[in-house]
């Protein structure tokens, strides 16, 4: 029993400032006028963007969310010791991506900057706190967390509780309004209470599930696994349906409407990309293999493999279709970001495609309504880093003379020999395609790795198209 925790008011602390943690924070707050929510980074260039008008996080209606609870109850501080003292649920939000080095590495998640936290909050802890976890965690990170607080010396005592994330990335503030359901697994049914009343204040009840630690933090891990999966599914048809003259997005129109099946998630694509996906499979491939499930640890890989398969796939095409060379071409890149709606380049297909490109020798005109230039080039400089320990002189110097970041689409498409459209921005659907048309090279090829564009217009202005899953 901890008394004080149930009579005192909540305030709620969130040590990461990201993708998550930001958003999240922010919807509390909105929604909760009266609980105090402070936001710790250790980032300061982060929590002054945070503090600006020019957030970090690009999602559509985040800004008046922010504006509205920011001074109120919201705050984005460096202030972690400080924070967590004054708060009694503290929220970790910090990433957890997959290990580079020793062991598990590329498969397991690097936990270092959990521990950290849980460290930092057994350090300056004082009475009853609630600990939530929100990074996406292996199964049973919970327990480490736990005997880490355990150790705490100022005789503070804690509940630990595993709270995983939903939202996805460009729809994070409706998603975060009206979520599906809000999962919370733990042990102490009063602290699940208190964390419950918090999300009550806009949630209807009974969306709120709760379960014990390991449900909750297993759910989180096979929910992206199955919808990693769909779209992998979707991919390996697209594959052949290229061959056989079938048409993918009617394949999936048609198999959508099976009531079994559902129509979300069915898009073919260039591949999925995103913090979570493939991060979230290797996880759970690596806890399989852990627990010497190795089939069960191999059936999933395959979700993984087969988006590696499709991304390669869209970039060998693009090249046999341009006449086996797409040297000293230009090829005007539209989207960099690894969904609408977001500037997260994380994983996204976008950087391999580029990737692949550059090896060949094509000269990159990139185009991203919200993805920066800093951005689109330390991407490249580090999948470069990723497949041969270091960026070598030849792709240092390929990133800096072959690619070329422009401020609209027309300007990157202008002279190019190919359009490859690699992020399904709504913009795109908008534009003059006959002005594109106009400024290209003869044959005008467009490669659309998003089926965004409307192929039979394109067809009879004289573009060739290539969508995905169509001959
Ligand atoms: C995902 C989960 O959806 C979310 O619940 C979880 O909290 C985090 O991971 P996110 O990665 O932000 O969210 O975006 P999501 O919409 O799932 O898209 C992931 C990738 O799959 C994107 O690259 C997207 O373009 C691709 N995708 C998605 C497809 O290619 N086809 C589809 O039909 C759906
Ligand atoms: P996500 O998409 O999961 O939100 P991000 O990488 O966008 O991941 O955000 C995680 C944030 O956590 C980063 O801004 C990082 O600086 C912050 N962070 C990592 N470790 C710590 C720590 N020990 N204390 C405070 N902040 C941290």
């Amino acid at each position: 029993m901890h008394s004080s925790s149930r009579t005192s008011p909540i305030r709620i602390c969130c040590i990461g400032a990201g993708y998550v943690g930001g958003p999240t924070m922010a919807m509390i707050a909105k929604q909760c006028p009266d609980i105090p929510v402070a936001v710790v980074d250790l980032n300061q260039a982060r929590i002054d963007q945070w503090n600006s008008d020019e957030l970090p996080v690009y999602e559509p209606g985040l800004q008046e969310v922010v504006a509205e609870a920011r001074g109120r109850n919201l705050t984005f501080s460096t202030d972690v010791e400080g924070a967590i003292r004054s708060s009694n649920i503290i929220f970790i939000s910090v990433n957890t991506p997959t290990k580079m080095h020793g062991i598990g590495a590329g498969r397991a998640a690097n936990l270092e900057f959990v521990e950290k936290c849980a460290r930092k909050i057994a350090e300056c802890s004082q009475g009853h706190k609630i600990v939530v976890e929100k990074s996406t965690l292996p199964v049973r990170t919970a327990e480490a967390v736990k005997r880490i607080l355990s150790s705490a010396s100022s005789g503070a005592t804690f509940d630990v509780l595993s709270n995983p994330e939903f939202l996805a990335e460009g729809t994070a503030v409706s998603d975060l309004l009206a979520p599906d359901r809000v999962l919370i697994g733990g042990e102490s049914s009063q602290a699940i209470e208190q964390l419950a009343s918090v999300y009550e204040r806009w949630i209807p009840r009974e969306k709120i599930l709760t379960t014990n630690l390991w449900s909750s933090e297993l759910s989180k891990l096979t929910a992206n696994a199955f919808l990693a999966q769909r779209v992998s599914s979707i991919n390996a048809i697209s594959a052949l349906c290229e061959v056989t003259g079938a048409n993918v997005d009617e394949v999936a129109r048609a198999i959508g409407t099976d009531s079994r099946i559902g129509p979300k998630f069915l898009k073919a694509s260039v591949g999925f990309g995103g913090s979570c996906f493939q991060k979230d499979i290797l996880n759970l491939v690596y806890l399989c293999e852990h627990f010497g499930l190795s089939e069960v640890a191999k059936y999933w890989e395959q979700v993984v493999v087969m988006n590696d398969y499709q991304k390669k796939r869209f970039s060998t095409r693009m090249v046999r279709t341009m006449f086996h060379t797409v040297s000293d071409k230009q090829i005007a890149v539209w989207g960099f970001a690894f969904k609408k709606d977001t500037n997260d380049t994380r994983e996204s297909a976008a950087i391999y495609v580029c990737r692949d490109l550059l090896e060949e020798g094509a000269r990159l005109m990139v185009y991203d309504p919200r993805v920066s230039e800093k951005q689109i080039r330390q991407d490249l400089m580090n999948v470069f880093k990723a497949s041969s320990g270091e960026v070598s002189e030849r792709h240092r110097q390929l990133i800096e003379k072959n690619v070329t970041v422009v401020k609209d689409a027309y300007t990157a498409s202008n002279l190019s020999h190919a359009i490859v459209v690699l992020t399904e921005w709504d913009e795109f659907k908008k534009l003059d395609m006959q002005r594109v048309y106009d400024q290209m090279h003869r044959p005008a090829f467009v490669f659309d790795g998003r089926n965004v564009l409307d192929a039979h217009t394109m067809d009879k202005i004289g573009f060739e198209v290539h969508g995905i899953g169509r001959s």
